[in-house]
């Protein structure tokens, strides 16, 4: 733990005075010390040339201009854009693009400081970073196994919101289950694509395709999903894959390029265990879209969000098995402010806060992905509560119109409540097993840090 002895240090007389909140740090900070480090290992990677953040901080000069920005927006933690609140539930998740408070707390000083750049003979090293195209598991895992891309279509420079639904094949050729995923907008489509779900039809034995169910689901911002060792997420092979992309001509946030984009195509990539993979673990998971309050069919009749009012929103779900979530992503468009996941013990009647996310914000939808050892693992019974607030007044950054009532629908300037959430299915066998497994390494460790 760093910081430990520094001076607390009140800074309300700031030009931001009230809204950074963060405490000074003891001793000089530079740009070419920790300063330009926490930027390079943090921000550069969407702030450079060809990446999607508005403005470069590949260099002292681009940085030096934007310092006092950078530092409300880090000390309010709206970027990274990763808005999960602490101090509630699980704060272990994997691809968490958080700060530490430590890194925050330095950056701030180092703008108080003046954002000096520090020893110009000892020069920061330059951000170490792949392609912007890149895929995001590429460093862990290598290029996926499989790209599955949509069939190309020209999206208009403006109009109303595009819908696009087709079948396309995948040539992977024997069962597999999968290790990762990302769905990935080539190039400029990634302005556009509001959101891209992807769902596997199989091939019956009359040759006709039915439902199988999700492959993955895709929203603006999303980094992928990464399935835990321990179980299988099948691909079927005698099957194709049906896309659903929704596109917003002109785009939508800062990156909206308000210009026709051409040849717009969505690619799946898939990383696959090897084959055989499904009988060396027991479990199966999968991904599924959770609905909040009401049933689907009915959504239009019930979400209704008054001119500069509120709403809230509430799903209960259960199972009649153990379950282990495994990751946690709400979705709703431009009102959308707020959500949570909690869990209720009918046995106890407690409930237990694992997930809230208090800035939301539709042009960053992550998926939540619980480090292995801490992700909720739930008994029969128990019950899954999502709760999802709207705040259609001006107050509401995103807000284009507060003058609109706004409905339940799939168009952006409507709105939507439901969370997917990738749950991983036991027995009470699996689940007593995970649950001693876990025991069993906390002692350990306990044991260990004597
Ligand atoms: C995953 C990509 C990504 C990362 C990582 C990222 N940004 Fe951003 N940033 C964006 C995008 C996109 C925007 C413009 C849209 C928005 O504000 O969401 C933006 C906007 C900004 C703005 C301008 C906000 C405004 O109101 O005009 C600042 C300042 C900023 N980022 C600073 C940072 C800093 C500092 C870091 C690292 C600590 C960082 N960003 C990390 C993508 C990113």
């Amino acid at each position: 733990m760093k910081n430990l002895s520094r001076k607390i240090i009140p800074i309300g007389a700031l030009a931001l005075a009230g809204q950074i909140k963060a405490q000074e740090v003891p001793g000089e900070i530079t740009y070419n010390g920790e300063a330009g480090r926490i930027i390079n290992e943090n921000c550069v990677v969407c702030h450079r040339e060809g990446g999607i953040g508005p403005m470069q901080f590949e260099t002292y000069d681009q940085v030096r201009p934007w310092a006092p920005l950078i530092q409300l927006k880090v000390a309010n933690r709206e970027m990274p854009p990763y808005a999960y609140d602490h101090g509630i539930g699980i704060q272990q998740l994997q691809g968490d693009w958080r700060l530490e408070q430590s890194e925050i707390d330095t950056l701030v000083t180092w703008v108080n400081q003046g954002a000096p750049i520090g020893d110009p003979d000892s020069p920061l090293p330059t951000a170490d970073l792949n392609d912007p195209d890149a895929w995001n598991f590429e460093d862990e895992l290598g290029l996926p196994d499989a790209i599955i891309p949509s069939v190309p279509i020209d999206i208009p420079a403006n109009g109303n919101d595009l819908w696009s639904t087709h079948y396309v094949p995948h040539g992977i050729s024997s069962d597999r289950c999968i290790k990762a995923i990302q769905v990935k907008p080539r190039g400029n489509a990634k302005t556009v694509v509001h959101h891209a779900n992807s769902n596997i039809d199989v091939f019956n034995a009359d040759g006709e395709l039915e439902r199988y169910g999700m492959l993955t689901e895709y929203a603006m911002g999303k980094w992928g999903e990464l399935v835990p060792e321990d179980v299988c997420r099948i691909f079927p092979s005698n099957s194709m894959v049906r896309w659903s992309i929704h596109m917003y001509p002109g785009g939508i946030g800062a990156v909206a390029p308000g210009t026709i984009i051409e040849d717009n195509v969505v690619e799946i990539g898939l990383w696959l265990h090897p084959e055989g993979y499904e009988n060396e673990v027991g479990y199966s998971q999968d991904l599924k879209q959770y609905n909040i309050q009401f049933a689907r069919e009915e959504r239009d009749l019930r979400l209704v969000i008054p001119p500069h009012g509120y709403q809230m929103t509430q799903g209960f779900h259960s199972f009649d098995h153990p379950v282990r979530i495994d990751s946690f992503q709400p979705h709703g468009h431009l009102r959308m402010r707020a959500a949570s996941l909690e869990i209720f013990y009918p046995d106890t009647g407690r409930t237990e806060a694992v997930s809230q996310i208090s800035n939301w914000s539709a042009t960053w939808h992550h998926s939540h992905i619980y480090e292995p050892d801490v992700a909720p693992l739930i008994p029969a019974g128990a019950v899954l509560v999502l709760k999802q607030w709207y705040d259609n007044t001006a107050d509401n950054p995103n807000n284009p119109d507060p003058d609109q009532w706004v409905f339940g629908g799939s168009r952006t300037a409507d709105e939507m409540t439901h969370a997917w959430i990738a749950i991983t299915h036991l027995d009470e066998e699996g689940y007593e097993k995970i649950l001693a497994d876990r025991k069993e390494k906390q002692s350990r460790s306990l044991a260990g840090s004597d």
